[in-house]
């Protein structure tokens, strides 16, 4: 090495490292060095893992390796957003001409992506109330491809018989793609019921903190590595220290669940009892008796009697935010109609009951009086 010093400022080496880091290192790099061109061809070989990080990262493969294995499914892949998750599982099946079966309570922007930009590529959305009908039969057309559904929807906290629909798509040849953002493995592993592809915005429960954006996909290897090249040629790749986050997040799942599954139950209990509530919308264990565990979600949502308070109601919050996002460590209030449902007509919100008056509560790990108290107070004013 030349003694040069502009030389040897960027000519810094790595630190020869022999012990084992018990956290795993954030691989903060865009590409990958070699020693030398045979290893670059045993890298295109399949020979060896990393070239270049919009290709591929340890941190992006250990938070995907995590996820897939938790969820029960063969690979999984991470992308940067719950989006870019989303968008590479549809088009790692869905062809131009396609029509896309989807249940009708969908995340505003999976709707807005299908509509919006699949629409372009002819792919063709239909959505179905699969509380009301009681087969896809009326629904099929040669063009049907796939049928896309969330386990827990939102704001409504909907849970559909997720296995029956499985098995009801799988008999009619189709790819089934649940969105497990708001139940989690935890919770539930719709692959166990033979979904093909399962996707999360690990920007919620997986990372937990509210400190990440992040989307992982799993399930079937073949359509896995599909939506990973789909993922390398759109740029929606994971940052390394992301994945790094979303991975350590991903060490309390369980123990966040747990607590805010259990902080859940009794918020709900409390709202239902409320004299300034008229609706509070939590699933029954009777539409969660699929679930892994007897446990109904960590997130309640309810509707003011007296909606024109709703103003009032978020000012007289004290320590509990506002913010538009689910699934951290703190207990935190969204408002649907002026965020994620902005875009619903006056008509359609009267027909969902996704009306002014509705508060979409995420339950966090606080001491649950806590939690009811700060409630109370707001509700009461
Ligand atoms: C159920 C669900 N799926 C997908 C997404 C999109 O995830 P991201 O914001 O990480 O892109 C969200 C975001 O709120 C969501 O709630």
């Amino acid at each position: 090495m030349t003694e040069r010093f502009e030389t040897k400022t960027v000519h810094i080496s790595h630190p020869h490292v022999t012990d084992v880091s018990k956290a795993t290192p954030i691989y903060q790099t865009s590409v990958f060095a070699f020693p030398g061109l045979e290893e670059v061809e045993a890298y295109y070989a399949g020979k060896r893992d990393y070239l270049y990080t919009r290709n591929g990262n340890p941190n992006q493969t250990e938070l995907a390796d995590a996820v897939a294995a938790l969820e029960g499914a063969e690979r999984g892949v991470s992308a940067a957003s719950g989006m870019g998750a989303i968008m590479a599982g549809l088009l790692a099946v869905l062809q131009p001409g396609d029509h896309l079966l989807a249940s009708h309570e969908l995340y505003g922007g999976t709707y807005a992506l299908i509509q919006k930009e699949l629409s372009r590529i002819h792919i063709e959305l239909e959505l179905i109330d699969l509380t009301k009908v009681s087969s896809l039969a009326g629904h099929l057309r040669p063009t049907t491809k796939m049928l896309f559904m969330e386990t827990i929807t939102n704001p409504l906290l909907t849970v559909v018989d997720l296995p029956f629909w499985i098995r009801e798509a799988k008999q009619h040849g189709l790819t089934v793609m649940i969105d497990n953002t708001f139940a989690t493995p935890y919770l539930v592993r719709p692959v166990t019921f033979g979904a093909d592809l399962v996707v999360h915005s690990a920007t919620k429960y997986i990372g937990g903190h509210s400190d990440v954006t992040a989307g992982v996909l799993v399930g079937r290897a073949g359509l896995v590595e599909r939506a990973r090249e789909i993922i390398v040629h759109y740029g929606a790749s994971l940052s390394p220290f992301e994945a790094w986050l979303a991975a350590r997040g991903l060490k309390t799942l369980a123990l966040r669940m747990e607590r805010q599954c259990d902080n859940a139950k009794k918020v709900a209990a409390f709202l239902r009892n409320h004299p300034a509530v008229k609706a509070t919308y939590y699933p029954s264990e009777a539409a969660t008796r699929f679930f892994d565990r007897p446990k109904q979600g960590a997130m309640v949502s309810f509707c003011l009697a007296d909606e024109e308070k709703i103003y009032q109601f978020y000012r007289s919050l004290s320590w509990m935010k506002l913010a538009p996002s689910l699934a951290g460590v703190e207990t935190a209030v969204s408002h649907p109609v002026t965020t994620s449902h902005r875009a619903l007509s006056e008509e359609q919100r009267q027909a969902t009951g996704i009306t002014k008056g509705l508060v979409r509560l995420s339950v966090g790990i606080e001491a649950y009086e806590d939690i009811v108290e700060e409630l109370d107070r707001a509700l009461s004013r």
